[in-house]
């Protein structure tokens, strides 16, 4: 959820951290705060409620010496988001950002309080600053403080800890929340993920769980928490461009990852097609041994809804029974489920609390397990056996756009390499994705934009809006329902268009709007039938569609073609109809409120 850069080195610390933090901004925005050295080697904190824009312009005019840094970019779960509860959090000498949750905050304060420390938040983090200050009083050494504190704290946390009375180190550590190193030309970086430190080094190593990354005069040290031995840096360069996590000439990163969509399908596929294109080989899949009997996807939000279709392109290739979980529900619940399963998380960040805790119960029960992740390096791939990267790049707007269209490539790819029942179906499924990417960059190529417009105008409209769609098209209607939620707030909801007449057809009157995307060629006959019960009960219909005999003109208009490939361009229009609509109500379209890009608590 939070976002914390640390950042130990020869430039000028504010301007770093704060360009540092703009690249983070996406986890949160409830407010967000700085704390470096001044040229009297103090440490200044300086803090703001709100975007990060108010700290920027607390912090004009400010620069500090080289040497080390911290700051925060904050999605409040204990205290409001004030200016007091804005990280760094201080107690005496010692400064702390954290991303997490301390689950024994209550006792530890009552406890600190006891001992005479005073707080002046209500957050679990200063807690932390609290305890080390404590420690450092006993030890003098900000490793062994930080150490002794930990053992004190439960719950998820990154953490990175500054001491007035040591300035130029530096200690960072991490359990249950991500936390990446990166080595630049003289200089250490920690973040809560790369994009914040791409524009400096792409030399990047994820923090193993439960170890202290110390930076000092004597340069980087990796400590154990429970006292091993010192374990050797090893990092590795990362293949995103610094320019994926920039704009470029489009208003949102929204806007921009949309039209990534090809891209990110292109990238997923490199290398997993054999010669000549005639076969798909995931190498990384061979670790889980020969096809299991069912599969069971987990995931959250949308890559809930890839792990939907991936289930309809499994059973279409294969037979393997396929079940998808939400994995907040999932992981609570007795597995019940076949000997041999394969567990299968789908999470663009790879940091998602729940996706993780549901690979961990399956893990625990000894099923395999893989992920499918688009963070290389992130929680969820030490946490399964395999892991099968997605590779749509860094993905900032908090509404997941190119990830999505990533993650159906991933899933389509592993039917493919599981499709032994259907050789002539896989044959041509594999031909359709090959082609993919090339057509649906002609096909963004050529939008019309008016038509989107007159559409978006229509959804700004009206009141409510209904996403409906059958097979294929179900997980696209659900999909387009949470986009325009996400980013419009506007009352959506999908359903799949058989259970209209079951209950939400109650809901039809004027104002009310059905959008409903028609790329399944198995089942787009009936759900134009049910269109037409809706339109027979005065509602107003939007469709995105190829052209068929016998039915109306499409609202969006598809290219002849449709089914899997229906599925990238129907997705991008429905993304381009919420994003538009959002820009038309002059909504904050990367980051819409309440929201947080990596959902790391429960
Ligand atoms: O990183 P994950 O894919 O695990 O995230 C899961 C959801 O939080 C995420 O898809 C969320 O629904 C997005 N904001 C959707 O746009």
């Amino acid at each position: 959820m939070c976002g914390i850069i640390g950042y130990n080195g020869l430039e000028e610390p504010v301007s770093l951290v704060l360009e540092a933090l703009s690249r983070l901004e996406y986890r949160g925005y409830d407010s967000a705060g700085v704390a470096y050295f001044d040229k009297e080697k103090k440490i200044e904190v300086v803090r703001a409620s709100g975007k990060l824009a108010g700290l920027v312009a607390a912090c004009e005019g400010r620069s500090g010496v080289s040497g080390s840094a911290i700051g925060h970019i904050r999605w409040a779960t204990h205290g409001a988001p004030t200016e007091e509860n804005a990280h760094p959090h201080r107690s005496g000498p010692i400064v702390v950002v954290h991303n997490g949750i301390i689950e024994n905050d209550r006792e530890l304060r009552e406890t600190l309080s006891r001992e005479g420390f005073v707080f002046s938040s209500e957050t679990d983090t200063e807690v932390v600053a609290h305890l080390v200050h404590r420690f450092f009083r006993e030890t003098g050494s900000l490793s062994e403080s930080v150490r002794l504190a930990l053992r004190e704290i439960s719950g998820s946390y990154a953490l990175a800890v500054l001491c007035e009375e040591r300035p130029g180190e530096i200690v960072a550590v991490r359990r249950g929340a991500p936390l990446l190193l990166g080595e630049g030309e003289n200089a250490y970086f920690f973040a809560s993920d790369v994009p914040a430190f791409l524009k400096w080094t792409r030399k990047v190593m994820p923090l193993p769980p439960d170890v202290m990354a110390v930076v000092g005069p004597e340069g980087l040290s990796l400590l154990p928490v429970d006292g091993g031995s010192p374990l050797l840096p090893l990092f590795e360069e990362v293949p995103w461009d610094p320019v994926a996590a920039e704009k470029g000439h489009y208003r949102h990163f929204m806007e921009k990852e949309i039209f990534e969509g090809p891209r990110a399908i292109m990238d997923t596929l490199e290398g997993r097609l054999g010669p000549g294109h005639g076969r798909v080989m995931l190498s990384e899949l061979s670790r889980l041994g020969p096809s299991p009997p069912e599969i069971v996807f987990v995931a959250c939000g949308t890559s809930y809804h890839a792990a939907l279709l991936g289930r309809l392109m499994i059973e279409s290739l294969s037979d393997i029974a396929v079940r998808v979980e939400i994995a907040s529900e999932f992981r609570y619940r007795p597995l019940r489920i076949r000997k041999g399963a394969w567990v299968v998380g789908i999470t663009q960040s790879g940091e998602t609390a729940d996706t993780l805790g549901a690979l961990e119960h399956a893990r625990r029960e000894g099923f395999l397990t893989l992920a499918v992740t688009n963070v290389p390096g992130s929680s969820v791939t030490r946490e399964a056996e395999a892991t099968l990267l997605t590779r749509a790049g860094p993905e900032i707007g908090v509404a997941s756009t190119k990830a999505f269209i990533a993650q159906i490539t991933a899933v389509w790819l592993l039917a493919l390499h599981l499709g032994r029942r259907e050789a002539e179906k896989t044959r041509q499924a594999l031909e359709i994705l090959v082609r993919a990417p090339a057509r649906f960059e002609g096909f963004l190529g050529s939008l019309d934009l008016p038509a989107l417009d007159r559409l978006a105008e229509k959804i700004a409209a009206s009141r409510f809006v209904i996403f409906i769609g059958r097979g294929l098209d179900y997980p696209l209607a659900i999909e387009g329902a949470l986009k325009l939620k996400e980013i419009t707030y506007r009352p959506a909801d999908g359903y799949p268009g058989g259970e209209l007449k079951h209950g939400p057809i109650a809901l039809i009157e004027p104002g009310v709007l059905v959008v409903a995307p028609l790329v399944d060629p198995d089942l787009a006959a009936k759900e134009w039938s049910n269109i037409r019960e809706v339109e027979a009960r005065g509602g107003t219909v939007v469709t995105v569609a190829s052209p068929a005999p016998g039915q109306p003109l499409p609202s969006y208009l598809l290219p002849e073609r449709n089914g899997w490939e229906g599925v990238f361009l129907a997705t991008a229009i429905l993304q381009l109809l919420s994003y538009r609509t959002a820009v038309l109500m002059g909504n904050d379209v990367d980051q819409p409120r309440n929201l947080a890009k990596s959902v790391t608590v429960e």
